[in-house]
């Protein structure tokens, strides 16, 4: 009896430490076979281990339901994602109050394996029309949350229902060829939203999807983008800010080397009228080449999609220290630059360097409203703000 007993307790030691130590768990993924419950329980025998694991999903195709994977975590984590997963095609067999696939609180976190995440939501979009969703409801994204020297990298992220990448909170979070790709007329599908975290990068990536690329919300701290390619879809955006009290900050926007494709706006920094206070600083765009943009360079102060706001009173939005420098390409319409600024807290330390947007149809123009930019290269058109 005491043998056996032994022989038990010596096997469970080795069944432990066999996890404990092996520092790769290879999801046992079945085909048609819905991969949540594995991953989870991998998940929480990774987060456990005291040794940097990494999971991986084999290459196939498998469905996912939700996943919501949370730290704080033992050690380092890597999820490996080779294959291809797909979202419950009918959002009704997701809980729409979530996220797709939900990241928080993990200090380094890395996300990779040139695999596929797919929303399905071009099903919801083109196809099942009437299953009673509002689009708003639509379960969508991923969703990471406090993460903190973390990395992104070759991961595809296809047809999200609706934001397809949110991140907030944290610091140190790198998106490294990441490519998000939807088709340019679905419905709030931005890109990336990010907010109130430190240090992000995004570079070497492809956002093509049918709102913004990549959106800006406040408290958002040094976020360097560079070697992106944006369309279809309307840009890069900071904001809308300025609708809610008590925003922080938008400190350090750095958007180098890029390229905009078919967009409806190129670099846009936009708050609403009539708004709380905020501030805008900081936000540097540089080598940018704009194909066919319908509004490449804008600031408008006055943002108001649906015109249900009043514009009686400004913006009080301070934006301070944007420059442009060697942007150029085509416009899609005549106005190729827009600085409208808000009465109220006119812009300060704008400049523009070189600029070189011209438009097929005639002479390209700009437009300003309180603001007085200092002006350091060659600019066409012409850049006259009284
Ligand atoms: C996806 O992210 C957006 C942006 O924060 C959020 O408003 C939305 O609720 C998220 N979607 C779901 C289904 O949680
Ligand atoms: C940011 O995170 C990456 C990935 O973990 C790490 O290599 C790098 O050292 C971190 N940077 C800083 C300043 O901590
Ligand atoms: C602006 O771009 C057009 C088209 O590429 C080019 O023909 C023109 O010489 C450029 N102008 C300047 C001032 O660089």
């Amino acid at each position: 009896m005491a043998t056996i007993n032994y022989c038990a307790f010596t096997f469970i030691l080795f069944w432990l430490a066999h996890f404990v130590e092996s520092a790769i768990i290879t999801i046992p993924a079945k085909a048609n076979a819905n991969i949540a419950p594995l991953l989870l329980r991998a998940w929480k025998e990774a987060c456990a281990a005291t040794t940097p694991t990494t999971i991986v999903i084999p290459k196939g195709t498998y469905p996912m339901t939700q996943v919501l994977l949370v730290g704080p975590c033992k050690a380092a984590m890597e999820l490996k994602i080779e294959a291809v997963l797909k979202a419950p095609p009918n959002p009704k067999d997701m809980d729409g109050k979530k996220e797709w696939l939900t990241v928080n609180y993990i200090d380094h976190f890395t996300l990779s394996g040139g695999g596929t995440l797919d929303g399905q939501g071009n099903v919801h979009v083109y196809g099942v029309k009437d299953t009673g969703f509002k689009s708003n409801r639509l379960p969508n994204n991923l969703s990471f949350n406090f993460l903190t020297n973390s990395v992104i990298r070759d991961i595809t992220t296809l047809n999200s229902k609706l934001f397809h990448v949110n991140v907030f909170g944290g610091k140190n979070l790198t998106f490294d060829h990441f490519t998000i790709k939807a088709p340019g007329n679905s419905p709030n599908t931005d890109g990336i939203h990010i907010a109130k975290i430190i240090d992000v990068t995004v570079k070497d990536s492809k956002i093509a999807t049918g709102d913004d690329c990549i959106s800006i919300g406040d408290g958002l701290e040094n976020l360097k983008i560079t070697g992106v390619t944006c369309g279809p879809g309307h840009g890069i955006s900071v904001g809308s800010l300025g609708r809610s009290p008590g925003e922080q900050p938008v400190k350090g926007l750095f958007v180098k080397d890029s390229k905009f494709i078919g967009t409806d706006n190129g670099v846009r920094i936009k708050t609403w009228p009539n708004s709380h206070p905020g501030i805008v600083t900081d936000i540097h765009f540089e080598n940018i080449d704009m194909e066919n943009v319908k509004n490449p360079i804008v600031i408008d102060q006055e943002y108001c999609p649906h015109n249900k706001c009043s514009k009686e009173k400004p913006s009080l939005v301070k934006i301070s220290k944007v420059s442009y420098k060697n942007i150029k390409g085509t416009s899609a319409t005549k106005e190729a630059v827009i600085l409208a600024c808000s009465s109220g807290v006119p812009c300060d330390g704008v400049e523009i360097g070189d600029i070189n947007l011209t438009f097929k149809g005639g002479a390209a123009k700009s437009v300003c409203k309180n603001v007085k930019p200092m002006l350091t290269g060659k600019q066409v058109p012409a850049v006259i703000c009284k």
